[in-house]
C-alpha cells in the first residue's frame, strides 16, 4: 500500500461519517465517503431516467460521470450535496449498490482515493473488499432503534421533518438489502475491531477507535 488506510464500515445511521471525517481531519488524511459515490450514481440515474434494475445502463452511466469531492459532493461540476443526503437518495443508492457490475466498475475509483499521507475510508465493504490488506479496520454497530433516533435528531438539527417509525422501517429495509446482497455484503472483516456504539457518544467512539491506532491522533476530546 502506498499509504496507510483506516477503514470504518457499518450499517446506515451508525455515525460512520461523523467519526471518519473527525478522524481524517485530526490526522490530516484524505477521506473516502464511498456511500456518496453510490448516492451520486443513483441520483444521476434518477435524473437520466435509467432503471435501477438495468446494471448495464448504470455501468455506462457511471463511466460518463465526473465526480469530485474537493468542495462537497459535485457531479459534472455542480454541487449535488442537497440531493444526495436525503433518506430517499440513501434508499436509491442501496438499490444501485446491489449490482456486482456497478461495484466492480467503481472499485478502482475508490482505491484511487488512497494517497499519502493516508486515507480514512467509510462504507460497507472498505475492510472486506476495497482495502482488505489494511490492519486498521473498524466495524461500528448500533441497535436499529438507536440509529433511527440518531437520524431523527440529525434531521431536526437541519430543520427537516422526520418520523421515527418511518426512519426505523427504512433503516431495517436498508440493513436487510445491504446485508443480503450477493456481492460484498455488509459484514465485518474477520480482523475488524467491532464497536457497539448503541450506548456511546461520538467522542466515546472516537476515543475507542483512536485507542486502537498506532498513530498519534490530535483530537480535542472532552
Ligand atoms: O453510507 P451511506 O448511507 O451513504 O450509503 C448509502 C448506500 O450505499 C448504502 O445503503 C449501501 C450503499 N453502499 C455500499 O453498498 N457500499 C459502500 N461501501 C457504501 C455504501
Amino acid at each position: 500500500m502506498s499509504a496507510p488506510v483506516i477503514t470504518i464500515d457499518g450499517p446506515s445511521g451508525v455515525g460512520k461519517g461523523t467519526i471518519s471525517k473527525a478522524l481524517a481531519d485530526a490526522l490530516g488524511w484524505h477521506y473516502l465517503d464511498s456511500g456518496a459515490l453510490y448516492r451520486i450514481l443513483a441520483y444521476a440515474a434518477a435524473q437520466a431516467g435509467v432503471d435501477f434494475a438495468d446494471a448495464d445502463a448504470l455501468v455506462a452511466l457511471a463511466a460518463s460521470l465526473q465526480i469530485d469531492f474537493t468542495s462537497g459532493a459535485q457531479l459534472n461540476g455542480k454541487s449535488v450535496e442537497r440531493f444526495i443526503r436525503t433518506e430517499q437518495a440513501g434508499e436509491y443508492a442501496s438499490r444501485v449498490a446491489q449490482h456486482p457490475q456497478i461495484r466492480s466498475a467503481i472499485l478502482e475509483l475508490q482505491r484511487g482515493f488512497l494517497k499519502p499521507p493516508g486515507l480514512v475510508a467509510d462504507g460497507r465493504d472498505m475492510g472486506t473488499t476495497i482495502f482488505p490488506q489494511t490492519p486498521h479496520k473498524f466495524y461500528l454497530t448500533a441497535a436499529a432503534e438507536e440509529r433511527a433516533k440518531r437520524r431523527y435528531k440529525q434531521l431536526k438539527e437541519k430543520g427537516l421533518d422526520g418520523n421515527i417509525a418511518a426512519l426505523f422501517r427504512d433503516i431495517q429495509q436498508r440493513d436487510e438489502r445491504d446485508t443480503n446482497r450477493a456481492d460484498s455484503p455488509l459484514r465485518p472483516a474477520e480482523d475488524a475491531n467491532i464497536i457497539d456504539t448503541t450506548q456511546l457518544s461520538i467522542n466515546e467512539v472516537l476515543k475507542k477507535v483512536i485507542g486502537q491506532l498506532p498513530f498519534e491522533v490530535d483530537v480535542p476530546l472532552d
